[in-house]
């Protein structure tokens, strides 16, 4: 089964639920997005099905065991069965959780995602990957699952706060890089947002159908996260901002800074080329990136980790480097890079 990507406005989307082949609809929202948006998509007045709903706390608090087993009993309580369909409604944090509840509930029943963050529709939303947090780390407890749907409408995006949308932002320069049809969109005089949501939505779409459980190519959508995770915890980030940071400083310290011209184009259309630094003012935290990156899931053995690089606009290349190497290069350019601007 390949995910369908749908663009719908609210009307759309209530008609799309409206038509699944279910008796039961189990809607899955963020308690805020459902407070914001209840009106306007009034999900539990949809006819002629059993409706249950479950609104869930907001944002990243959603994806811990205690929620998991909340949710799962108050669901069995109700009276699920396997042919019910769940909708999630919210943010990635949202969708991870209820796609790993729709995976282990009876043993998987289907799902679709209402995502209403940026970074869940061009990111978040697509490719399977569910999953709560443990104690030890982030999304160690999950599954593939893919959802059935995913109904995009840019007009959620209008209530983000703007943390929430610079979050966005860094996933989707990522994608320029990635794509060529993407970069041309975002650099083009008539910009639509709603357009390169889309086309950023189905390109990892197409690349995760090719590399389901990430073995080849689904590695690209690694760009900027290597160093971008050392940076979204040194300095508590949005992850999509330390993303952006993480392609700009994998530029400048593997490629001589080629590409970052670029970068800053990306970042001028979407207005966030004025955001300083992270190290701004402060030493370059060379040892404590040497810390994490040794942490990183993407390590390929014990000393070396893999880059994912630009080799030009839509073609990406990668480069495997010795632990102790990345290490003598960000000492090395420490200087250079407590100056560093776009
Ligand atoms: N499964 C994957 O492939 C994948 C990929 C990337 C990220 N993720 C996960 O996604 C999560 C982050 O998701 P996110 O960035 O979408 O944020 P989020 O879901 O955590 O939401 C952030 C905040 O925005 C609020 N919000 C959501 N939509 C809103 C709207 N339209 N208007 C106003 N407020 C709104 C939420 O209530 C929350 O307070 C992380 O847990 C991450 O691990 C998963
Ligand atoms: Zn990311």
């Amino acid at each position: 089964m390949k995910t369908k990507i749908i663009k719908a406005n609210f009307e759309k989307i209530l008609s799309e639920i409206e038509s699944l082949e279910t008796d039961t609809l189990i809607i899955l929202a963020d308690q805020k997005v459902w407070e914001l948006y209840k009106e306007k998509l009034p999900l539990d007045q949809i006819k002629d099905k059993r409706i249950i709903l479950r609104t869930n706390p907001s944002g990243e608090d959603v994806k811990t065991f205690e929620e998991f087993a909340s949710c799962s009993e108050f669901l069995l309580d109700k009276g699920v069965h396997r042919k019910c369909h769940i909708v999630a409604f919210g943010g990635g944090s949202l969708s991870d959780f209820a796609g790993y509840i729709a995976a282990s509930l009876l043993r998987g029943i289907d799902w679709s995602i209402i995502p209403t963050t940026l970074l869940s529709m061009i990111d978040a939303s697509i490719g399977g990957k569910t999953a709560i947090n443990s104690k030890a780390g982030k999304n160690l407890i999950g599954a593939f699952h893919k959802p059935q749907n995913v109904w995009l409408n840019v007009d959620f995006v209008d209530s983000l706060p703007e943390d929430e949308l610079v979050n966005g932002y860094g996933e989707l320069i990522k994608y320029a890089f990635l794509d060529e049809r993407i970069s041309k969109s975002l650099l083009a005089k008539k910009f639509d947002l709603n357009e390169i949501i889309f086309e950023c939505a189905d390109f990892k779409l197409n690349l995760t159908e090719k590399d389901f459980k990430e073995a080849g190519l689904r590695k690209s959508l690694n760009l900027g996260h290597t160093l971008g995770h050392a940076l979204e915890k040194i300095y508590s980030l949005p992850h999509g901002e330390a993303v952006f940071w993480g392609i700009a400083l994998a530029l400048e310290v593997f490629q001589e800074g080629e590409f970052l011209d670029q970068l800053k184009k990306y970042a001028k259309k979407l207005g966030i080329h004025e955001k300083p630094v992270p190290w701004y003012k402060k030493t370059f935290p060379t040892e404590k990136i040497i810390d994490y990156v040794k942490k990183d899931k993407k390590m390929i053995s014990s000393s070396v980790v893999e880059f994912v690089l630009v080799e030009k606009v839509g073609k990406i290349k990668y480069q495997s480097v010795e632990i102790s190497e990345l290490e003598r290069l960000l000492e090395s350019m420490k200087d250079k890079l407590s100056d560093f601007t776009l």
